[in-house]
């Protein structure tokens, strides 16, 4: 196998999620972020997942210490060039990101394969970042990242087939069922969720029906595993406006226009669980 060794930039969310499966798959990975008060934040939400997987019996108590050895932090981001594959998990600004490839690619290896787990930006503008845009796909993982089981493998015009297949090979190693797509904003899972997204927005500030009608709707009526408003606020309010603003300018639909309240929470600092509000209240167990 192709890959043998994983780097991750980025410790937040996603980023602790990537790490932490690819840990768990057995691949020594070198995660990075910018201080390191950060760092330890990251590492801290992945011993509290692979603890909470040790009490609810999924997890042996040895094979979390065996994940945890394969896992280590820095805040240099050149102690990720001898990585097979670094996989970018940052928040999703462009210059951030032009950055960060910009020095990746200096700093690794020619072997490299450097991926993005963007969910809106476009693959090929962040491959023009490196001169390797052979070597450049996008990874894009879903949250939480360790229980859900897609990865969408986005490859575009000028990536080669080579690293097409050890991206594949690298995400079924790691459990994980892989969808192939092309370099569309939103790819496919986006593309046709968040407007579902927004439409519930839509209907709870029509009026239509109350918060937790929409939701029991969708649960119960499609057998969805979360209510779509419950669902932005795990995402996040802030994440799901960023997307919709990305995807709205690329397809230029109303259909992905971010609706006034949900720019208004935004605004307001409401951007659901992270923040502790959003549509719910996060502060109470379970979210109320
Ligand atoms: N370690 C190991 N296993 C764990 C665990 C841990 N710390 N915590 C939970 N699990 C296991 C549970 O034991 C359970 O396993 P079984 O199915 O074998 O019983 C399973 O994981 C589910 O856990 P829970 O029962 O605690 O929770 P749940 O049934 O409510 O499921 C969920 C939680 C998987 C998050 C589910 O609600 C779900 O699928 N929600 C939808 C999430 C979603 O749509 N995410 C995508 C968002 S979009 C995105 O991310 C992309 C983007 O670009 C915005």
């Amino acid at each position: 196998m192709a890959i043998q060794s994983v780097g991750v930039v980025g410790c937040g969310l996603m980023g602790s999620g990537v790490a932490q499966v690819s840990a768990q798959a057995g691949f020594p990975t070198v995660v990075h972020e910018i201080s390191p008060n950060a760092l330890e934040k990251g590492l801290g939400s992945i011993r509290k997942f692979l603890q909470g997987g040790v009490d609810k019996g999924k997890l042996s108590a040895e094979a979390m210490q065996k994940t945890l050895s394969n896992l280590r932090g820095t805040t240099e981001l050149k102690d990720l060039a001898d990585c097979d594959l670094v996989i970018e998990a940052v928040s999703e600004n462009v210059a951030l990101k032009k950055e960060i490839f910009g020095t990746l690619d200096q700093a690794c290896k020619p072997g490299t394969l450097l991926a993005s787990n963007t969910s809106s930006l476009s693959i090929t503008e962040l491959a023009t970042f490196t001169r390797r845009p052979e070597k450049f796909l996008g990874l894009h993982f879903f949250n939480p990242v360790p229980l859900m089981k897609l990865v969408e493998v986005i490859r575009t015009v000028r990536t080669a087939d080579a690293a097409l297949a050890d991206a594949n090979t690298w995400c079924a190693a790691i459990g994980k069922t892989v969808v192939n797509c092309g370099d569309s904003t939103g790819f496919v899972v986006n593309r046709l969720l968040v407007p579902y997204l927004l439409d519930a927005i839509r209907v709870y500030e029509q009026g239509l029906a109350s918060r937790d009608d929409i939701d029991n709707a969708m649960k119960l009526g499609c057998g969805y595993p979360m209510g779509p408003l419950f669902l932005i606020d795990y995402v996040g309010l802030d994440t799901t406006y960023s997307i919709a603003g990305i995807m709205f300018d690329e397809f230029k639909q109303s259909r992905f226009a971010p609706p006034p309240l949900l720019k208004r929470m935004v605004l307001a600092g409401r951007h659901g669980r992270k923040t502790g509000r959003g549509f719910y209240d996060w502060s109470t167990n379970p979210p109320s």
